[in-house]
């Protein structure tokens, strides 16, 4: 093993958050009894939130940010990993209050880390990342109360890393996707990543009457929050659920109680931080299989440390397309 290594680290000077590349000790990696060798990390936004001081993310800087990883064990006190091995962190407290994945190393509790499954490469795992964790656990919620196949699917934010991803995978399992965009120049490739239909942002309004509107779809994915889940919640038809994870647009939003109680729709919370290790790797396991997207690495592309800071102002400000994956080693 090294002993020093290259890492992001974000440091908080006054009210002011600044990212720097320095050289580490291995040394200063916190307690844990996996070491990982990281090849790739991916940028989420909740990343960009810790890497700008956004409160409720991290808590103590300076700190290296990161919510994916990808790499080889070096290190594992209690061989539950081979050294060698491939393994894939992601959520947990990875890169909020512990060193994530923007640094060359990582060390964690073994039990958060999933092994590489053999359908994946690792470069393909952080196109996925927690990015593509969230679509599949809201995926999984929806398949389960409402199906899949054949349903009529609307999906927000469908130009970033959960909403492009969970479009793919929609339209792959026989899903008619509607994409809702700020960026309707991207009309075209949604469209081959199977888009049926692509709104922008007014199109779609154009459905919308409150209370509630015509009942025209059977599933949603709300990634966006804010007016646009609210505005979902009125066009689900009878039964209808949307699985929501995110908060980019607003963390409220308001509706009435309509299509609770005279549609019977279901609003299906997403929490891939949390979610149980079991229900995680049987995911991981999918998503390198039956619900690996087709066009993973359309939609990715591959920068270096160096880059981060550019790729962290792009995507707080809602002008990302896809996913943005780090190469460490
Ligand atoms: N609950 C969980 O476990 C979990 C896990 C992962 C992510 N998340 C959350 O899910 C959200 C999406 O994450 P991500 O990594 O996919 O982010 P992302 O790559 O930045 O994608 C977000 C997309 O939403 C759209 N958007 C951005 N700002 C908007 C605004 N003000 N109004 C309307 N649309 C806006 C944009 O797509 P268009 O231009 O195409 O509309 C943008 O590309 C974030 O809030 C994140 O924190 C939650």
């Amino acid at each position: 093993m090294d002993k020093t290594f290259l890492a992001y680290q974000v440091e908080k000077k006054r009210d002011t958050f600044l990212g720097k590349i320095l050289e580490r000790s291995i040394s200063d990696l916190p307690k844990g009894n996996l070491t990982v060798k990281v090849f790739y990390s991916s940028l989420n936004y909740k990343d960009a939130l810790s890497a700008s001081g956004a409160k409720g993310v991290t808590r103590n800087y300076p700190h290296t940010p990161g919510i994916d990883a990808v790499g080889e064990v070096v290190d594992c006190l209690d061989n539950s990993f081979e050294y060698g091995e491939k393994v894939i962190v992601t959520g947990y407290d990875l890169g909020m209050d512990t060193a994530g994945g923007f640094g060359q190393y990582i060390r964690v509790p073994s039990s958060w880390a999933v092994p590489l499954p053999a359908g994946l490469s690792m470069y393909e795992s952080m196109c996925l990342g927690t990015a593509g964790l969230t679509a599949a656990i809201g995926i999984d919620l929806l398949e389960k109360k409402n199906g899949i196949s054949g349903k009529k699917a609307i999906v927000d934010g469908a130009t970033g890393g959960v909403g492009y991803l969970a479009i793919d995978i929609l339209s792959m399992l026989g899903s008619d996707v509607t994409a809702v965009t700020t960026k309707l120049e991207t009309k075209k490739e949604l469209s081959i990543i199977g888009a049926k239909e692509v709104l922008s942002i007014e199109e779609f309004k154009s459905y919308v009457r409150q209370p509630l509107s015509k009942g025209i779809w059977d599933i949603g994915y709300d990634v966006v929050g804010g007016e646009l889940l609210s505005n979902m919640l009125t066009v689900m038809k009878v039964g209808g659920s949307i699985a929501c994870c995110g908060n980019v647009g607003a963390t409220t939003f308001s509706s009435s109680v309509f299509p609770f109680i005279l549609r019977g729709n279901s609003l299906l919370g997403v929490d891939s931080q949390g979610i149980e290790h079991s229900k995680r790797t049987s995911l991981w396991n999918k998503l390198a299989t039956d619900w690996k997207p087709f066009n993973l690495e359309r939609f990715s592309k591959e920068i270096q440390l160096k880059d981060v800071d550019k790729e962290i102002t792009r995507i707080l400000n809602g002008k990302q397309v896809g996913r943005v994956i780090i190469r460490l080693n």
